[in-house]
């Protein structure tokens, strides 16, 4: 199989897995990801090849999407080496997407991530951020009937993953105290970065407005 057959195949291993999501991690997520992990690669200038793989492959074995995150992660390695990945692409494929998630760095020392890694984190973490966050993060609250916004309820700091997935007092302008406007400053490659800067500002933009239209102020 030459590697443009391998992205396919691993393009189609997804769409079996998620093609049906409803949680925000369908395949429109999915090929946004693939898109900037081609862009972040032509930036960093690396091969393209296992970033592109890795970024289709990223979220198939989520703690949220699959109930046996053993046999899912057996399943896509299994695969992957019967569609001609050598035993050290699976290797680095398996490693990237085991260690990407944002929930993955809250229990989490420090986390030791290859280029390829960093490249599809940075790619999974800015299709968060920007328009498309602000998007994501209404869509998500909505599907999981948090408030839009509360003054009484502080924004939480240094949480668990446990805490994390707890919604019972989450509201959607939280969340970006919580995590979304922290994102920037803790991505890896310049090119990130830089992409990260004007997604920042579109964000606190937004926020700007929605207070003041809160206060009756706009
Ligand atoms: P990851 O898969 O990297 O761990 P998540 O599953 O936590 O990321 O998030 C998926 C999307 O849903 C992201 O855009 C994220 O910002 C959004 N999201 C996650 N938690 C919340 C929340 N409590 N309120 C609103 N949006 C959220
Ligand atoms: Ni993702």
């Amino acid at each position: 199989m030459n590697h443009q057959e391998q992205i396919e195949a691993a393009k189609q291993y997804t769409v079996a897995k998620l093609g049906k999501d409803k949680t925000g991690h369908g395949m429109d997520h999915i090929n946004r990801v693939v898109r900037m992990a081609r862009r972040l690669s032509a930036g960093e200038q690396v091969d393209p090849f296992l970033p592109v793989v890795a970024a289709y492959l990223h979220d198939t074995i989520d703690e949220k999407l699959v109930t046996n995150i053993s046999a899912a992660k057996q399943e896509l390695h299994d695969y992957l080496l019967n569609n001609g990945f050598s035993a050290e692409d699976v290797a680095t494929i398996m490693d990237v997407i085991a260690n990407i998630s944002f929930a993955h760095t809250l229990d989490q020392g420090e986390i030791h991530l290859s280029l390829v890694g960093k490249i599809v984190r940075d790619a999974d973490w800015l299709d968060a951020i920007g328009a498309l966050g602000i998007t994501r993060a209404i869509y998500y609250g909505g599907a999981h009937h948090e408030k839009i916004y509360d003054p009484q309820i502080k924004p939480r700091h240094n949480m668990s993953r446990a805490e994390y997935r707890n919604l019972d007092d989450e509201t959607i302008i939280n969340h970006f105290d919580e995590k979304l406007l922290g994102l920037k400053d803790k991505l890896f490659t310049p090119t990130a970065k830089a992409i990260a800067t004007h997604r920042q500002q579109v964000m606190l933009n937004f926020l700007d407005e929605f207070h003041k239209e809160w206060n009756a102020e706009a």
